[in-house]
């Protein structure tokens, strides 16, 4: 009996104006646009394969070689469209084998930290729907396959594209309209990089999804920061990349992530995703913003404590020079560049 099977990777995205708050759970639609930029394939990403046969008996997932329960909704969801997908094609051509009521068997590795606050559900649809999309030879483009990747989990929109990508919240009920677009396309601005610093690794002990769901239903500040704050920073930040403004871009970056960990403060009972060193980071950022009087560097840190730091290529030497003297006595620190050379870095910048 035959057995089909497509594979694909899905690159994180790490998002600069934060989606936190669903005005639908059950859809998966969120209380405010959204945007973050998608990291190299060759960074953190997930590798997913998907296979079906005939005789198969059930559908499994197999995550970072242990076996995950499907019972959850939003899995469920994310097949049960991508098979009405595929029936829709077999029905329009009966020579079509029925992969369609044929079992799933899926195998998924991140090659980063699971529900850490990388991202990993972002990743992780994404690579699960296009997988399966390819095994299907679905004819979707991204953006319809987006608002099946946002069923899974939201921020899973945006990894169906590169560069600079915005969720646009939408308005309708039945989410037909709250799918991903690319704002731009990394080559357009190549100079801008991502590092991200790992402060720990452990699963969080408040998921996104329930710790965003007691911000909306707690917290006062999220009111004003969905009905004000981000409508207006969405645009002022598309703004920003268009036009390759970066210390405007950084400035909102770094502004968003506070307003967005102000909210889960705010929440009751607070929510702590960002710990001390994480506060260290912000910190340092600062300073180096202040030693250079300019903004070279912004952080931004999702929902746990780990950053991740945007900068222009240009600026490299200047932000790992100051890296370096908070990290390498680090266990486990490790950058693309031997401790010798950033200490070159480190001496140019000491004077
Ligand atoms: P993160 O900050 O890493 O996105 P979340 O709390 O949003 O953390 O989501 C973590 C959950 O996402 C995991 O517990 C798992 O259920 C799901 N997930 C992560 N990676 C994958 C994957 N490769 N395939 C399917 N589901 C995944
Ligand atoms: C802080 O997309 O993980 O990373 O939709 O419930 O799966 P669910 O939540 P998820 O939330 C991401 C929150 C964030 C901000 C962002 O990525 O925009
Ligand atoms: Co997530």
């Amino acid at each position: 009996m035959s057995v089909h099977i497509a594979s694909t990777t899905a690159p994180v995205n790490i998002a600069t104006l934060k989606y936190w708050g669903k005005r639908d759970t059950a859809l998966n639609l969120p209380t405010n646009s959204s945007i973050s930029v998608t990291l190299a394939q060759e960074d953190l990403r997930t590798l997913t394969s998907a296979a079906t046969s005939a005789s198969f008996e059930r559908d499994t997932l197999w995550l970072n070689g242990k076996e995950e329960s499907l019972d959850n909704k939003r899995t469920q969801d994310c097949l049960q469209d991508l098979r009405d997908l595929r029936r829709a094609l077999e029905e329009q051509d009966k020579s079509l084998e029925p992969l369609s009521q044929w079992k799933l068997h899926i195998a998924s590795e991140n090659n980063f930290p699971t529900a850490a606050g990388l991202a990993s559900s972002a990743a992780g649809f994404a690579a699960l729907v296009v997988a399966i999309a390819k095994l299907y030879q679905l004819p979707q483009d991204m953006s319809a396959l987006s608002k099946v990747a946002r069923k899974g989990s939201g921020s899973a929109c945006r990894s169906l594209f590169g560069g600079f990508v915005a969720w646009e919240m939408g308005e309708q009920a039945d989410g037909s309209d709250s799918q991903a677009v690319q704002v731009l396309p990394l080559d357009k601005w190549p100079e801008m990089k991502a590092a991200i610093l790992v402060v720990s690794d452990a699963k969080k002990d408040t998921s996104s999804t329930s710790g965003m769901q007691r911000t909306v239903h707690t917290s006062d500040l999220f009111k004003e920061r969905v009905d004000t704050v981000v409508p207006r920073r969405f645009n002022e930040m598309k703004e920003a990349i268009v036009q390759r403004d970066f210390p405007r871009f950084a400035e909102l970056t770094m502004r968003d992530s506070n307003s967005f960990h102000a909210t889960c403060l705010d929440s009751y009972p607070p929510i702590f995703y960002l710990n001390d060193t994480s506060r260290k980071i912000i910190r340092l950022v600062d300073g180096i913003n202040a030693f250079y009087n300019e903004t070279i560097v912004a952080y931004t840190f999702d929902a746990g404590p780990n950053a991740v730091l945007y900068y222009e290529e240009k600026n490299e030497q200047k932000l790992f020079a100051f890296l370096y003297h908070l990290l390498s006595g680090v266990d486990g620190w490790k950058s693309k560049y031997g401790d010798e050379q950033l200490k070159a870095f480190s001496d140019a910048f000491s004077e």
